[in-house]
């Protein structure tokens, strides 16, 4: 029998479909124990969200400050797992705080310590740079990362940032204007999902992860868009400037805030599509660095 743990933290209950569909195949199978542990923080965050609090958790998600969660049960505590699925969302380029803050609780050490682990994100579309954090972390426990799988919203970038925006402010996806895609990861992706599963069980039952992840990507489990990657790499490094600034000014804290969204306004509609631009006449000068980075972006290492 193995034990496997699928731990998930959602606001939307996207990420909870998704995890749903890539443990199918283990629930299914007689010889695999299926436990969920869905993180929960003491401090809630809202869902809906409003303007206010959306900027708000801006700093300390950016930092990586954690908050207290709920502890997991002792079964989940007292278990050794024989595999990991981490489910997690971004959040400013970063892991969301509720899946920050699991990761570096003692619950993380006890749980995640020598077993492991298969990350999985459901994101907007930059999920790079803060799967990058995520792997400190796993690090930090003692968790061997064996597997990514990184499902985002493929349409395009700018239209993504609109669709999404209108699901965040009003829980629910829906076309907006009428015309638009539906915001997120595709309802068709997330069903599919399950052929990952199908995938993971026999490397589960053999426990020997070796070439997982090659298979995972030759299925489309990991999406990488050069521009996407070099605007998260130039937006980390203003992220980390603004984040500084608002949390060494917490008198001017609401101020900075409303600042920083007029910011991150401008970078993504004035210079994300200049840059756009640049990366697209750079591309055959880069294409050699380019391929490097893609293969490490979709490896584990
Ligand atoms: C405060 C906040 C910041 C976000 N920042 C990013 C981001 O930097 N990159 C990204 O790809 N998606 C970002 N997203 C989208 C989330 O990664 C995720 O797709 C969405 O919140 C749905 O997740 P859920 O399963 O928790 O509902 C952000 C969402 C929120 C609420």
């Amino acid at each position: 029998m193995k034990n496997v743990l699928v731990i998930y933290y959602s606001q939307s209950g996207q990420l909870k479909e998704i995890a749903d569909q890539i443990s199918l195949p283990f629930v299914e199978d007689a010889n695999v124990n299926v436990t969920y542990y869905n993180i929960q923080t003491k401090k809630n965050f809202p869902f809906p969200w409003d303007n206010d609090s959306f900027f708000d958790v801006f700093p300390e998600t950016f930092k990586q400050i954690p908050t207290e969660i709920v502890p997991p049960s002792n079964e989940i505590l007292q278990t050794k797992f024989d595999l990991v699925l981490l489910h997690f969302q971004v959040w400013y380029l970063s892991p969301s705080i509720p899946i920050n803050s699991f990761l570096k609780s003692e619950y993380a050490k006890t749980i995640l310590n020598n077993v492991p682990i298969i990350t999985i994100s459901g994101s907007r579309n930059m999920w790079a740079f803060a799967q990058e954090k995520v792997k400190v972390l796993l690090k930090d426990v003692n968790a061997h990362l064996v597997g990514n799988i990184a499902l985002t919203d493929r349409n395009i970038n700018l239209i993504s940032v609109i669709t999404i925006v209108d699901w965040m402010f009003h829980g629910k996806k829906r076309k907006v204007y009428g015309f638009l895609p539906l915001p997120g990861v595709s309802n068709q992706e997330i069903k599919d999902s399950s052929k990952f599963g199908e995938i993971i069980l026999p490397f589960l039952k053999q426990e020997n992860y070796n070439n997982l992840q090659q298979k995972l990507v030759d299925n489309g489990a990991v999406e990488f868009r050069w521009f996407l990657l070099s605007m998260d790499k130039k937006a980390n490094k203003m992220f980390t400037i603004w984040s500084n600034l608002i949390l060494k000014n917490p008198a001017k804290r609401k101020t900075l805030l409303k600042v920083f969204k007029g910011y991150l306004f401008a970078a993504i509609w004035v210079l994300s599509p200049i840059v756009h631009l640049i990366e697209l006449i750079l591309y055959p000068i880069l294409y050699f660095s380019i391929s490097k980075k893609k293969k490490y972006f979709q490896g584990i290492s």
